[in-house]
């Protein structure tokens, strides 16, 4: 069996290709995308995509966790979530849960699963995630994981014919560690 995180509302898994429409649910969802660097993808964009999650798992040293993230009490796929590896031990962090699901501190909790994946089962060092600053559930999922704010990248990526800037979130290891110790 690959990777699977549980946590106490999801179990959080590796896709499979059979995913793909319930991704589509979402990947779709132009209201869903908005802040996103892709989409709303078209059926060949979503087939592609848990494609290429199915295709990461059989890496030898994987680069890319992409995860889907569904519901313990009735296997539902809700959303997906990922870290992907940089240089230096450092991993982007990602999420995007259907509109269905918002609000009910789902992320939160996928996030706090993914930083746990991150710093007590693999040895990244430090775990960095964007968003818009007009994006303020994704702001508030980071800062109610302990992530910092680093910084306001100006017009750091490119999108519906604009230059969009975002916000730098971060956590380091010891950071992360030192916080669980205090609880
Ligand atoms: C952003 C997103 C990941 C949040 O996921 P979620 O499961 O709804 O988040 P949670 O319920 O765990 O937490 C959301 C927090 O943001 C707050 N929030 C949500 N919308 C808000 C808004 N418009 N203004 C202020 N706060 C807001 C909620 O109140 C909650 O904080 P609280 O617990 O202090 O009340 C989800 O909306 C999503 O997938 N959006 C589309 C994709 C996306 O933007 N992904 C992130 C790209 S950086």
């Amino acid at each position: 069996m690959g990777l699977q995180l549980q946590t106490e509302r999801l179990i959080i898994r590796e896709f499979i290709y059979e995913d793909w429409p319930a991704v589509h649910a979402y990947a779709s969802d132009p209201k869903v995308t908005r802040y996103m660097s892709w989409g709303p993808n078209d059926e060949a964009a979503s087939r592609g995509f848990v494609k290429a999650a199915v295709a990461q798992q059989q890496e030898v040293s994987r680069t890319a966790y992409d995860l889907a993230i569904t519901l313990k009490s009735n296997g539902k796929l809700i959303g997906g979530c990922g870290i992907y590896r940089q240089r230096f031990k450092e991993g982007e962090m990602g999420y995007c849960l259907h509109r269905a699901y918002w609000n009910k501190g789902y992320v939160t909790e996928a996030a706090a699963a993914l930083l746990e994946f991150a710093f007590s089962q693999e040895d990244f060092h430090r775990i960095y995630a964007t968003c818009d600053p007009q994006n303020l559930g994704s702001a508030r999922v980071m800062e109610k994981n302990g992530m910092r704010r680093e910084g306001y990248m100006k017009e750091h990526l490119f999108r519906d014919g604009q230059w969009r800037d975002s916000l730098l979130y971060a956590i380091l290891s010891w950071e992360w560690r030192s916080a669980r110790e205090e609880v």
